[in-house]
C-alpha cells in the first residue's frame, strides 16, 4: 500500500483513563565514576536500571531498520562566567550540524574508517535540531544564554548535594522538561571535557549532557576541536559505554557484541591496526578516547542500544513533536498525529495527557476508505 497517497482522517475514541579513570590529567570524564555513585544512592534507580537492562534484549549485528529518522530536539544552555565562555550562535549551528553528520554516517571522514571494519559502520538514524519551542510552547530558537559568577560551574554541587548548574536558583539554567528535549550545557568544567547522563542514572532535574566550552562546536583546540566531545557525550545519553567497557581488561567490554574486547582507551592518533585482547581495535569509534580528527564511526550494534533506548527509557524524546513542521501535525483534543501526510514512515499518535489510554481508533483514507482499526476492551 502507498501510504503517501493517504492524507489521514483519524476518528478517535478516547476514554481518558485515565570511570573513569584519570588516565591522563588533561582530560578526564566523569561518566563511569557519576553512574555508579548515582545508582549507589539511589535505589529506586538502580532498581529501575536492572529490570530495564534485563528486558532490553540488545545483542548486537543486526541493523535496524528505521523508516523514517529520529528528530531529537535540543535546547543549548549557555551557562558563561566569562565572555569566552558566551560562545557565539555559529558554534552552536557547527555543533548541531557535527552531530547530524556523525550520527547519519554522513560524516566526511567516514571512508577513513580501515577496510576490516567498514561492515560495522551504522547509520544510527538519528538526528537532531534545535528547538523551536519553549517548554510552555512559545518560539524559541532552541539557544539560551544565562550570566553565571560560579567558576567552573559544570562540576559545582550546591546545597542539597544539587548541581549548580541545572538550577536557576544556584545560578545555573533552568533544565526544559528532559524527557522532551535533549539539554546541553556548554559550560566550564576545568580539565573534564564533558559529560552525560545514561538512562536511569540521574534524576530527571539534572538529566542532560554538560559539555567544556572549549570544546563546543567547531574550536581550535588540537585534539578536540571538531564537536566530537559532544558525539561522545550524546552516545553516553543513549546508553552507549566506552569501547572498552569500564575496568581495564579484556573481561569486561562494552555489552555490544559487534564492537570487539579492547583492553583500554587509546589516546592521541594511533594507526591502525592495533591489538590488544586478541583481536584488532576499534579505536576510531566516536566512544574511544581518541582526537576528534580521528575517530569516525558508530557501529550497528551501538545503533540498535541507541534505539533501545530510544524505545525504553528514553521514548518520549522519540515522541516529541517539538521540531515538526507545524503544517504536519495534526492536533485536536489534546492528541497529536503525525506526520501529515504519513509517507513511508511509522504513523505517531500521541496524546498530551500521559493518563489518557487509546481505546480504540479507525484510521481512514482522504477518500474515506478503512485502512486499519483497533479496538481494546
Ligand atoms: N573524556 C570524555 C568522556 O569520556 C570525552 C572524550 C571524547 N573524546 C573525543 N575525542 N571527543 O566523557
Ligand atoms: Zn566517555
Ligand atoms: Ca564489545
Amino acid at each position: 500500500m502507498n501510504w503517501n497517497r493517504f492524507a489521514l482522517q483519524l476518528s478517535l475514541s478516547l476514554l481518558a483513563i485515565g570511570q573513569c579513570f584519570h588516565l591522563r590529567a588533561q582530560v578526564p570524564c566523569l561518566f563511569d565514576e557519576v553512574k555508579e555513585e548515582r545508582l549507589w544512592n539511589n535505589p529506586f534507580l538502580k532498581a529501575q536500571r536492572k529490570i530495564w537492562e534485563q528486558h532490553s534484549a540488545v545483542s548486537s549485528g543486526t541493523d535496524l531498520l528505521l523508516r523514517s529518522n529520529i528528530i531529537i530536539p535540543v535546547v543549548v544552555h549557555v551557562v558563561y562566567f566569562n565572555d569566552e565562555q558566551n560562545i557565539p550562535d555559529t558554534r552552536i549551528y557547527s555543533q548541531i550540524e557535527r552531530l547530524n553528520q556523525d550520527f547519519s554516517g554522513s560524516n566526511e571522514d567516514l571512508n577513513n574508517v580501515p577496510n576490516v571494519f567498514k561492515h560495522l559502520v551504522a547509520k544510527t538514524g538519528i538526528e537532531f535540531c534545535l528547538a523551536n519551542e519553549d517548554p510552555d510552547g512559545n518560539f524559541s530558537n532552541g539557544i539560551l544564554r544565562v550570566p553565571t559568577s560560579i567558576n567552573r560551574i559544570g562540576t559545582a554541587i550546591g546545597t542539597g548535594g544539587r548541581r549548580n548548574i541545572f538550577y536557576e536558583e544556584l545560578e545555573g539554567s533552568e533544565i526544559w522538561d528532559s524527557e522532551r528535549y535533549l539539554n546541553i550545557y556548554v559550560c566550564d568544567m576545568g580539565e573534564i571535557a564533558g559529560f552525560a547522563s545514561a538512562p536511569f542514572t540521574a534524576i530527571p532535574q539534572e538529566d542532560g549532557v554538560l559539555i567544556n566550552s572549549k570544546y563546543f562546536g567547531v574550536n581550535n583546540d588540537p585534539e578536540f576541536g571538531m564537536g566530537r566531545v559532544c558525539t561522545h557525550e550524546v552516545g553516553h545519553f543513549f546508553d552507549l559505554n566506552h569501547i572498552w567497557g569500564s575496568a581495564l581488561d579484556c573481561e569486561d567490554d562494552d555489552g555490544i557484541s559487534d564492537t570487539p574486547r579492547q583492553m583500554g582507551p587509546y589516546f592521541g592518533c594511533p594507526s591502525h591496526p592495533r591489538t590488544s585482547c586478541g583481536s584488532e581495535d576499534l579505536f576510531m569509534n566516536y566512544m574511544d578516547y581518541v582526537n576528534d580528527s580521528c575517530m569516525f564511526m558508530f557501529t550497528a550494534g551501538q545503533k540498535l542500544k541507541m534505539l533501545s533506548a530510544l524505545s525504553g527509557p528514553r521514548f518520549k524524546l522519540l515522541h516529541s513533536t517539538i521540531c515538526n513542521d507545524p503544517d504536519t501535525v495534526m492536533q485536536e483534543n489534546g492528541i497529536t498525529i503525525f506526520p501529515n501526510p504519513v509517507g513511508n514512515g511509522p504513523l505517531i499518535v500521541h496524546s498530551n495527557n500521559s493518563d489518557d489510554l487509546i481505546q480504540s481508533w479507525e484510521l481512514y483514507s482522504m477518500e474515506g476508505k478503512l485502512i486499519s482499526a483497533i479496538f481494546r476492551k
